[in-house]
């Protein structure tokens, strides 16, 4: 049961890698003038599983925790970089959602939201180090 949470999230975290790599066409074709192909409904699916799944999984390890240890937020680091990221999976899906249901020329909204999601993605690569100290000193 424990070691759902860590497998969950470390799948999560290469799927939002291919998102950001997809959305990174987005950006060099609108930002730098490449010519690249943005596919655009791979990006919206595969960035839904990657944020939905974190946002989940956030959740998820904090049950883990109450119902194996009884308590909850006792994991230092780990929880507060979580809940750094929660607002950041939010402002995500919520303007990626809108972005792909209103269809428009934009600027500073990609923008943004290429920027939050690449700082989740630094995150959550730094939770794997924060999480590994987890398992260390709680499970192992
Ligand atoms: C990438 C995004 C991640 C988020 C948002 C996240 C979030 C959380 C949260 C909120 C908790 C509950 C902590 C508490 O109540 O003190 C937790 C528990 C835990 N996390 Fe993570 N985590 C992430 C990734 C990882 C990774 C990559 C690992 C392992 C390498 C990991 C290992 C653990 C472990 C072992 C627990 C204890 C509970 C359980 O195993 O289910 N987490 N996590
Ligand atoms: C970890 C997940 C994600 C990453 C790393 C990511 C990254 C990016 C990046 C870098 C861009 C290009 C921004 C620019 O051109 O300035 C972009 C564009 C876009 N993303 Fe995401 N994204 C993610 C999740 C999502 C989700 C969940 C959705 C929809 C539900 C979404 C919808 C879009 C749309 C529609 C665009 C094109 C916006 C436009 O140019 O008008 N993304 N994304």
């Amino acid at each position: 049961m424990l070691w759902l949470h860590p497998i969950l999230q470390v799948l999560a975290t290469f799927v939002a890698l291919y998102a950001g790599y997809l959305g990174m066409e987005r950006f060099l074709s609108r930002h730098l003038g490449k010519r690249t192909q943005f596919l655009w409904k791979r990006h919206v699916v595969v960035g839904k599983i990657a944020l939905c799944t974190w946002l989940a999984g956030l959740g998820g390890g904090m049950f883990a925790a109450k119902l194996k240890w009884s308590v909850m937020l006792v994991t230092g680091q780990h929880y507060k970089v979580a809940f750094l990221m929660l607002p950041l999976i939010l402002f995500g899906l919520a303007s990626g959602l809108y972005m792909d249901r209103w269809k428009r020329k934009r600027l500073v909204l990609p923008l943004l939201h290429g920027l939050g999601n690449l700082l989740l993605l630094f995150l959550a690569f730094y939770q794997f180090r924060t999480g590994w100290a987890v398992i260390r000193d709680f499970i192992l």
